[in-house]
C-alpha cells in the first residue's frame, strides 16, 4: 500500500531542515490602528506588533472611504457576483473599474481577474497559446506568475540577465525578424526593489519589433502622476501593462490594460478568466474608489517616498546595512535561512516588530533577507523603534561587526 502522507512529509522535512518552511502568524488586523495589530502567542499571551513587511504601502486598505463604499455595495448587491462574467457575473462595477482602468494607463481597454497572479499566469499562457511561433525573452527575477504563464504557453523562451538591457539587445538581435518576440519584465521587482530600465526596454522592443508585457503590481498607485506606475512615470510605450487592486490600492483582484484587439483576445480565450466566478461587485467598486482616490491625491505619493527616505536615514544612522534601490521596498540582507527566521523571530518576541524571513524560493539561495516596507501611517516613532531594534538583534547574532562602519548603499 502505498503511504500518501509519509511521501509528503519527506519534502516537508527537507523545507524544516533547510530553515525555509513557512511558518503564518495569526494576526489580528486592526483597521483603526493599522499598521498596528494583535496577536496570540503560542502560550495564550495577547499581544501588539507593529507591521513591517505589508504591502499594504499607502494604507488604502483601511481607507475610510474605500471600506464605506465596499460595505455600500455589499449592502446594496450582496457579496458574490453570482457568477463568471459571461454567465451572470458582470455587473456594471465590473466595467466601470475596467474603464477607469483603461484610463489610469491610457489604454483602450483593461481585463479583470481574481488576482495579478492569474492576470500574469493566464494571459502569457493565452498570448503564446495565440501566437504559437512566439518566443518569451524573459527577465531572470520575473515573478513566479510570470514564470508559471511562460512554461504554460510551452512556446520557446530566453531568459535575460537581471535589468540586463545589453544582454536583452544581444538575445533580440540573434533572433530572426519574423519571428513573434514577447518581452516580459516588472518594473519594480518585488524582492530586491529594484527597478527596471523601462524607457531602455520599450527603445529596443520598439527596434525588434516586439511585444512588451510589464508586471506593475508593485508600482500602481505609487508612482506616476497619477498612480498609473513607472510606465506612466516614464512616459514609455509598453503594449500590456499588468497591475493589482490589492497592494497599493489595499483591495483584491488582478487586471492587464492594453489595446482593444489584446484585450479582447485575452477576455475572449484565458480560461483563467473565462472558468472562475469573477470578483463580487463590492471589491470592484472599492478598488475603483480606491484608485480614484490616489489620482486626485498626488500627494499622498510624495509623503510616502518621502517616509521610504525617512526610514533608510534611520536604518543609516543605527549602522543598519540594506540595498539602497531606487524603489520604495528596502531589502536587509542576511544570506542564511535561519539566520533570518531567528531575527525575525527575535524582532517579533523582543520588540514587537513584525518583519517576515524572505527564504528560498522567494528569493534565490544566499539571498535571504528581511524586506522592510514602509506604509503612510507608520509614526516617526516606529521608524525609530524598528531601527533600533534591528540594531539590538543584529549585534546580539554578531551580524554588524564587520558591516556596521559600513553600511550597503549601492543601487541595483
Ligand atoms: C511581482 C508580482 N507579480 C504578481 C503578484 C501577484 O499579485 P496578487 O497578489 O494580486 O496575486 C505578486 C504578488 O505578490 C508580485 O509580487
Amino acid at each position: 500500500m502505498i503511504d500518501y502522507n509519509n511521501l509528503l512529509q519527506s519534502p516537508l522535512q527537507q523545507l524544516k531542515q533547510q530553515g525555509n518552511y513557512r511558518y503564518f502568524l495569526d494576526v489580528n488586523k486592526s483597521a483603526r490602528h493599522f499598521p498596528r495589530f494583535y496577536y496570540t502567542t503560542e502560550n495564550g499571551e495577547k499581544r501588539t506588533a507593529v507591521n513591517w513587511c505589508s504591502n499594504d504601502y499607502l494604507c488604502m486598505s483601511v481607507h475610510e472611504e474605500v471600506i464605506s463604499k465596499l460595505s455600500f455595495i455589499a449592502h446594496q448587491s450582496g457579496t458574490g457576483s453570482s457568477g463568471t462574467r459571461n454567465i451572470s457575473g458582470n455587473t456594471i462595477y465590473h466595467r466601470e473599474l475596467e474603464n477607469t482602468l483603461a484610463a489610469l494607463h491610457n489604454k483602450e481597454a483593461a481585463l479583470l481577474f481574481n488576482s495579478a497572479y492569474l492576470a500574469n499566469s493566464t494571459t502569457l499562457e493565452t498570448l503564446g497559446q495565440l501566437l504559437p511561433n512566439a518566443i518569451f525573452i524573459s527577465d531572470e527575477r520575473n515573478h513566479a506568475s510570470i514564470i508559471q504563464g511562460i512554461k504554460a504557453s510551452r512556446c520557446e523562451k530566453r531568459i535575460f540577465q537581471h535589468n540586463d538591457v545589453h544582454h536583452l539587445a544581444s538575445i533580440l538581435s540573434a533572433l530572426p525578424s519574423t519571428q513573434p518576440k514577447i518581452i516580459v519584465f516588472e518594473s519594480v521587482y518585488s524582492m530586491n526593489g529594484s527597478v527596471a530600465p523601462v524607457k531602455a526596454i520599450a527603445a529596443l522592443a520598439k527596434q525588434y519589433n516586439a511585444l512588451t508585457y510589464i508586471d506593475e503590481v508593485h508600482a500602481v498607485g505609487i508612482y506616476g502622476e497619477e498612480g498609473g506606475g513607472v510606465v506612466s512615470e516614464t512616459g514609455a510605450h509598453i503594449d500590456i501593462i499588468n497591475g493589482t487592486l490589492a497592494k497599493g490600492y489595499g483591495v483584491i483582484g488582478g487586471y492587464i490594460a492594453a489595446g482593444k484587439t489584446i484585450t479582447d483576445a485575452i477576455r475572449s480565450f484565458a480560461k483563467g478568466f473565462i472558468f472562475t466566478t469573477s470578483l463580487p461587485p463590492a471589491i470592484c467598486a472599492a478598488a475603483n474608489t480606491s484608485i480614484q482616490w490616489l489620482q486626485r491625491n498626488t500627494a499622498a505619493r510624495t509623503t510616502y517616498r518621502n517616509k521610504v527616505q525617512q526610514l533608510r536615514e534611520a536604518l543609516s544612522e543605527q549602522g543598519i546595512p540594506y540595498v539602497n534601490n531606487a524603489s520604495h521596498i528596502t531589502p536587509i540582507p542576511v544570506s542564511n535561512a535561519t539566520v533570518c527566521k531567528q531575527l525575525s523571530d527575535e524582532l517579533l518576541a523582543s520588540y514587537g516588530v513584525y518583519l517576515q524571513p524572505i527564504n528560498y524560493p522567494t528569493v534565490p539561495k544566499g539571498e535571504e533577507c528581511l524586506r522592510v516596507t514602509i506604509t503612510l501611517h507608520h509614526t516617526d516613532k516606529d521608524i525609530l523603534h524598528v531601527a533600533t531594534s534591528l540594531r539590538k538583534v543584529f549585534l546580539k547574532y554578531d551580524l554588524l561587526q564587520q558591516r556596521i562602519q559600513q553600511p550597503i548603499t549601492a543601487s541595483i
